[in-house]
């Protein structure tokens, strides 16, 4: 099947790739936007994260004709305190690969029968299954209600309770769809989709690592780089969106008599004013599209 990457021409030019440039791909996934920015280097370098050893493994394979790439197991959370040195771009295309959806071992999806896991790490210990089964119904619904902004939050949290054991992803569908008044049922969608998205954020840390790495990429980037990131839901453009704002932003105390030269200046600006999102094109070919935004940001000094 063709390997489809959100956005793709639209990120590249956001990222602006210098040929003598280093980068780093906080997501390598199966390598499509890695592939991109290699085939842009000339004698630059490419720093490739992924929590996922599969993934590294495949795009190891994928892009074997590269030397330039350097590939690290490890959260891009870390990525300021990883590297040792500066950088002129950061690309970061967020949550879950197709083939981590669709491999149903690894408990990503509402769709396929698998074991409760959810890790992109295979080698982190906590999995869907253990917050499934051991968190407190209070604890459960913060999860439900914070990160899967789940309205029925704890109609769902007290069936996960009464329901246990729950090994299997179609055992908490089932449990799930229990819960739903038939009025929620009726209704377009999966009815599981907030509370499988919940538990998947819970388990990876998604909108810590994603906060970690907005509070320190700035450490590592050098004047003129540029960070570009794909969100795919509203938790994690907000604060992808908060964080580009506050950098490209300046507030001057209007009381103060500043010379021309002397006015204080942002540290970064916005490339795009709004978020981008997907052509009509790439909707119709990909449906993960569907929920894409682009924002990027330029360090400017
Ligand atoms: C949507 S896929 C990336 C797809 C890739 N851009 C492509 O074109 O093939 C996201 C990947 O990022 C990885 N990932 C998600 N959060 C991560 C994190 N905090 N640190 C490192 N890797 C992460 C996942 O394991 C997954 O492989």
């Amino acid at each position: 099947m063709k390997h489809f990457s959100v956005m793709l021409e639209e990120s590249m030019a956001a990222l602006d790739v210098k040929a003598e440039g280093v980068y780093v791909d906080g997501t390598l996934g199966r390598g499509g936007h890695s592939l991109a920015i290699l085939q842009r280097l000339k004698n630059g370098h490419l720093y490739a994260f992924d929590l996922d050893e599969t993934a590294i493994k495949e795009s190891k394979e994928r892009l074997k004709a590269y030397t330039n790439i350097t590939y690290i197991h490890h959260n891009f959370k870390d990525m300021a305190a990883i590297l040792k040195e500066k950088v002129d771009g950061i690309i970061l295309d967020l949550g879950v690969s197709s083939p981590q959806f669709d491999e149903a071992q690894r408990g990503f999806s509402y769709r396929f029968d698998g074991p409760l896991d959810m890790r992109m790490d295979q080698s982190q210990t906590l999995t869907a299954h253990e917050i499934v089964n051991t968190y407190e119904e209070d604890a459960l619904f913060k999860i439900l209600h914070n990160y899967g902004e789940e309205p029925n939050a704890g109609r769902i949290a007290r069936a996960i309770v009464e329901n246990r054991p729950i090994d299997t992803t179609l055992k908490l569908v089932e449990v799930i769809k229990n819960a739903l008044p038939a009025k929620v049922l009726a209704k377009k969608g999966h009815p599981c989709k907030q509370s499988f998205q919940a538990l998947r954020i819970a388990v990876n840390g998604e909108l810590e690592a994603l906060q970690n790495f907005l509070d320190t990429f700035d450490n590592i980037l050098k004047p003129g780089g540029r960070v570009v990131i794909l969100t795919f839901h509203s938790l994690e453009d907000r604060l992808v969106k908060q964080s580009f704002k506050k950098l490209s932003t300046v507030n001057i105390d209007k009381h103060i008599p500043y010379l021309p030269d002397a006015i204080p200046q942002a540290a970064y600006r916005l490339i795009n004013t709004k978020a981008v999102i997907s052509s009509q094109e790439e909707l119709a070919l990909n449906h993960r599209s569907l929920s894409a935004k682009l924002r990027a940001i330029e360090k400017l000094r």
